[in-house]
């Protein structure tokens, strides 16, 4: 048996990806569709599932799909965000309405720093909203400064900062707020490789100091072998889970790992998977 058959479990599933038994489940959907309502002779668009998942308490999961499979429809409803058309979601065993959980945050792929305030406001935005008291906001603001290397910047404005900086600004915004659930949706989608390759160690570090679980929506395979513990693989749009794959890395990792011949076989595995998939939503809009 080689080694990638030994430590990396692969299950190919049916729309459904139980979590295994002992596992704490931390976010639930059961069965979940996004229907997009028509509007004059636009008929209704079926944009996701049927989708049932369990991310497991302090995993770090990744979901990667061709584009417009409706990765971020998926994140957006278990957000809160988007309202599901049919199914059930959860988040830490209680039903998620039409906001954002207390203990979720979401960072978005476009660049989400307000150019008005200064980085310091920027990163409180969130916690000040949430309430937090201000002398806790700035003890937390600070530390997300320092984590995030920008403490030096903390009286900067965005204009002022490069593109991966104004992204580690937004990162900071979301750990100000201590979530137990962070949705990464393509956070690092305009970043140039090296960057990309630093902000995903940045994340790593993150994510064992805080002890969250992280969900990351990435089009990078290469990103999604890197970071995670287990990685989603979705269909064509509508977009169901086709399989999950199980890296099997060790919790304390970087982007080193790279350098690991199980990286490799890890990737053209889910390329081998993927693939069929994106040349049918290839195919769909030509
Ligand atoms: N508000 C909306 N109304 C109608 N259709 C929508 C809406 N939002 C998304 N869609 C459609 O739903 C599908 C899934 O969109 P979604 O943005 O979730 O895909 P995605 O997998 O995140 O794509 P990408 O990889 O390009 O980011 C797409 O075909 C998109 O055009
Ligand atoms: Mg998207």
């Amino acid at each position: 048996m080689s080694a990638l058959s030994r430590r990396t479990k692969i299950s190919v599933v049916a729309n459904s990806m139980p979590s295994t038994d002992g596992d704490r489940v931390h976010a639930r959907l059961t069965d979940v569709t996004r229907i997009y309502p028509g509007s004059g002779d636009k008929p209704p668009f079926h944009a996701l599932g049927p989708v049932s998942l369990d991310l497991r308490a302090g995993e770090f999961f990744s979901v990667v799909g061709p584009s417009g499979c409706g990765k971020s429809t998926l994140l957006d409803v278990l957000a809160g965000l988007n309202p599901a058309s049919g199914g059930d979601v959860e988040f830490e065993g209680q039903t998620v309405g039409r906001e954002v959980p207390d203990g979720v945050a979401v960072v978005f792929q476009e660049d989400a720093s307000f150019p008005w305030l200064n980085v310091f406001d920027n990163a409180a935005f969130a916690a000040r909203r949430a309430g937090v008291p201000e002398n806790e906001v700035r003890e937390r603001v600070d530390h997300a400064l320092s984590f995030m290397g920008l403490k030096a910047f903390a009286r900067a404005y965005p204009a002022q900062l490069s593109g991966g900086m104004r992204q580690r600004v937004c990162i900071a915004r979301a750990m100000v707020v201590r979530p137990r659930l962070m949705l990464l949706d393509e956070p690092f989608g305009a970043l140039d490789q090296q960057t990309r390759l630093l902000m995903g160690d940045e994340t790593l570090k993150l994510w064992r100091d805080t002890g969250a679980t992280v969900m990351l929506i990435t089009h990078s395979i290469d990103e999604a072998v890197l970071l995670s513990d287990r990685i989603g693989v979705m269909s064509a749009c509508p977009g169901r889970f086709i399989a999950t794959i199980e890296t099997g890395w060790p919790r304390l990792r970087d982007s080193k790992i790279a350098l690991d011949a199980r990286f490799g076989e890890l990737t053209a595995q889910v390329w081998g998977l993927l693939r069929d998939e994106a040349l049918k939503a290839l195919g769909s809009q030509s």
